[in-house]
Formats: C-alpha cells, structure tokens, sequence
C-alpha cells in the first residue's frame, strides 16, 4: 500500500489506472441518502442531543432500536437490546475480540500466603501477560482481510488455514473451500474470524461451511465473529445467494462503510449478550463510543428502510456490473492455453485473479504492470497469519472494481497481453 500511494503521489507525468483502492465509489444516489438524512438530522431538535453530548459505550439508543426492529423482522430474529453493540467502524471489533478472547493469558495466580512467618516470593516478571498460554485468532480461509494481520498485540497469534481449491480448468475459474482436515479449533483458540463475501477474493462460504465452523468452536466455547462487511442486509454486496446466520457463539459483524459511511466509522456486532458485553467492555476503555452524528443519520436510513432499498437497488448492481466487465475482458483477452483463474465472483468489491506458475512474483508483476500504467494489489499481501511457504500465495492479484468500465476493460487488455508475454518468455 505504501508504494502504491508513492507510486501515485510521484506521479512524474504518467497517467495511472488505480485499481488498488479498498474506498466505495461514491454513487450519487448513496451521497444523496446521507445528504437527506443530514438535512433531517439538522432541521430537527435531536441534533444538539446527537453531537453536544457523550453517549452510552453501546451506541446510540435509536440506532440500536433501528437495527433491532429490521433484524427481528427480516430475520425472525428474538433479539434483544442487549444482543448489539455500535462501534466506530467494525474493525475496531476484531481489534476487541483478537485481544480480549486471543493473545496471552494471565497465568493463575499463586496461592495466597498461608500464613507463615516468610512472605512468598512473587514469581519472575515475565513480559506482561505473556506468562500464559497463547489463545490464538484462527482464520478459517486464508486469503482473508489484509486487516487481520493486525489485528492482535501479539502477532504470532494470528494463525490462518491454508485452503482446498475447487478449479474449473475449462472456464478457467476457481474457488476456495475451507480445508477442514487442517483447521485445527480446540482449546488453544480465543476466536475465530472470516470475512463472507471476503476481501480479498469476492468468496462467500456456504451455509453450510458457516455452520461447520462454527460447531466446531462452540465445542470450545470459541466465538466465531462474521465479517459481513459486504454482506447482507446493507451493503449487500453478494452476487450470490447467502444468509446471514445468527445464534449460539456467532458474531455477526457489519460496516456502514461499504454503504458510503467509511468516514463516520460505523460498526455493527450482534451476538450473544455475554459477548457482546466483553467487546463493550474493551470499547469504553479504548475509546468510550462511535460518534453519534453518523449513528444518528444511520438511524434513519436504516429505519425507514432506504438502506437496505439502495444496497440491493444501487450498491450491488453497481460492483456486479463491474466484475462481468472483468469477466468478459479477461475472456476475451487472455489466451485461453494459459493457466490464468479468476476467482468466482461472489461478493464484494474486488476481482481475485490466480496466475499458476507465474514466471515471476506477484510483487514483481505488480511493478512490470505500473510500467504500463495499472495498479493492482499484489495478492501475497492478503495471506495474514498463514506462515508456511506456498507459491499460490505469491501468484495472485487483486483488482479493485471501483474504477470505470472503460478503466477496467483497458488495464485488463493490458494485464493480458503482459501476462502472454511473460509465459511466452519461460517458454521461449
Ligand atoms: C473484510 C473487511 N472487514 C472489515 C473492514 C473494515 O471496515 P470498517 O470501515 O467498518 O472498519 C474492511 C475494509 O475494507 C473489509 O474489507
């Protein structure tokens, strides 16, 4: 990221088509919403309560009621107000979980003084909490959210799975599973975390895998938490079929910030109370709470229904046109005896391309690609906490669907014939 933003801030006269950026495209029709609920916000007597006055670390009480209302009712949901926690922006929420339920525990204390004429000796100092056991961050499906590798104080915690792929050689697509012969979840793990539909490779996991999962951390009393930051109900960035699921020790995690709030870092954590307590908890001593403004007019787009409306309406038709672009482009343009995958669009605001038996780096393809004027995320960056050595890791890249069609059908074709070449010179 850091190159990319030097690369595009040196500018030296040539022109760049970014498709690097993780910020939503601001739709007119999305702007407008906010716009609206602004106004409704300014003009009415909420809006000093809103802005003059600290509120409660949970969140704002009518964006809670809000969400309430719309879960219970588009989901059949028995949630309470307790079930919810507002946060300023959801990964502030893996940061909570990562370190409340993950990193070193405290070892037990030693045993009181039983009275005798000589004090006990306190134990060696042994680095803060890390005389305890390491409680670890499993991530399910790696690649995942470049934003997990973070996450935790104590990095060697996040540990990631390497995937199965299902490959379609003919149509030249692929996709990952969760290997579950590897995912290890038992009594070492704090919490388990995945992003569905994911970033970086637009994957949603089933049902089914959702479950599995999540079975198998409830027999360890493991919260699983679901980065539904492109998931349904808003922003709704699935392509495919998907249902949010609720209950037992999930976490469902939401962000307004694909629906064009990621300035007012509005997070969403629904789950059970004694979870969603302890994340509270971390909240009020981290930061006390979200800002209220952007809680407040979230209040409003959610309970009126606007939305969820505008996610399916506008948000979502908007990316899915955007990944046929690549699809067709790619299509067309790649020659079709290479061995190019693009992963299955699913979700999300990205298209993951697999390059098998790249002739070089995904790093150095990335540099080859700025020489003609595309930028993309090199894929290895997207592998946090998976620490075995994989080539597949250094043979991908992601492309961001945010730039214009003509954009994305030109750096396509220019993908494509850098790709052609670089396999005709091994070949050679
Ligand atoms: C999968 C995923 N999770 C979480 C986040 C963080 O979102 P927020 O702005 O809500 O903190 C992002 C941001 O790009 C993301 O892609």
């Amino acid at each position: 990221m850091k190159d990319i933003i030097e690369t595009l801030r040196a500018g030296s006269g040539q022109e760049f088509i970014n498709l690097s950026a993780g910020n939503p495209v601001i739709l007119p029709e999305v702007e407008q919403l906010w716009r609206d609920c602004t106004a409704e916000l300014l003009a009415g007597p909420e809006y000093g309560e809103v802005v003059c006055r600290y509120g409660s670390s949970q969140g704002y009480q009518p964006l809670i009621d809000a969400v309430l209302a719309d879960f219970n009712q588009r989901y059949g949901l028995n949630l309470t107000d307790r079930n919810i926690l507002i946060t300023p922006g959801s990964q502030s929420i893996y940061f909570y979980a990562a370190n409340a339920f993950g990193g070193y525990t405290a070892p037990p204390p030693s045993p009181p003084d039983q009275g005798g004429a000589t004090a006990t000796q306190s134990p060696p100092y042994q680095g803060g909490a890390r005389g305890g056991s390491l409680k670890k961050i499993v991530l399910p499906l790696s690649p995942d959210y470049t934003g997990y590798g973070g996450v935790s104080l104590i990095p060697e915690a996040v540990v990631a799975c390497k995937p199965t792929l299902d490959i379609d050689a003919g149509a030249h697509r692929f996709k990952y599973r969760p290997d579950f012969s590897q995912l290890s979840i038992d009594q070492t793990t704090g919490c388990v975390i995945f992003s569905r539909p994911c970033n970086p490779t637009g994957n949603v996991l089933t049902d089914d895998e959702v479950k599995k999962i999540a079975d198998l951390a409830a027999a360890f009393d493991v919260p699983v938490l679901v980065d539904s930051a492109y998931g349904p109900p808003f922003p709704s960035l699935n392509f495919t079929e998907m249902t949010p699921i609720f209950g037992g020790n999930i976490v469902h995690c939401m962000s307004l910030s694909k629906a064009g709030l990621p300035g007012e870092r509005i997070g969403i954590a629904i789950g059970d109370e004694k979870i969603i307590q302890i994340l509270e908890s971390f909240q009020t001593n981290m930061c006390i709470h979200s800002p209220r403004y952007g809680q407040a007019i979230a209040t409003r787009a959610i309970a009126s229904g606007a939305l969820a409306d505008i996610s399916i309406n506008v948000i979502r038709p908007y990316y899915q046109s955007k990944f046929a672009i690549v699809e067709s482009t790619l299509e067309q343009a790649m020659p079709k005896d290479l061995p190019w995958f693009l992963h299955r669009g699913e979700g999300a605001i990205f298209a993951w391309l697999w390059l098998k038996d790249l002739p070089m780096t995904d790093w150095e393809l990335y540099q080859e690609l700025k020489k003609v004027g595309v930028i993309v995320v090199p894929g290895s960056s997207f592998f946090p906490g998976l620490r075995e050595d994989w080539q597949h890791k250094h043979e991908c890249l992601r492309i961001s669907l945010t730039a214009t069609n003509d954009e994305i059908e030109t750096a396509m074709k220019r993908l494509a014939q850098m790709v052609e070449k670089l396999y005709q010179s091994v070949d050679s």
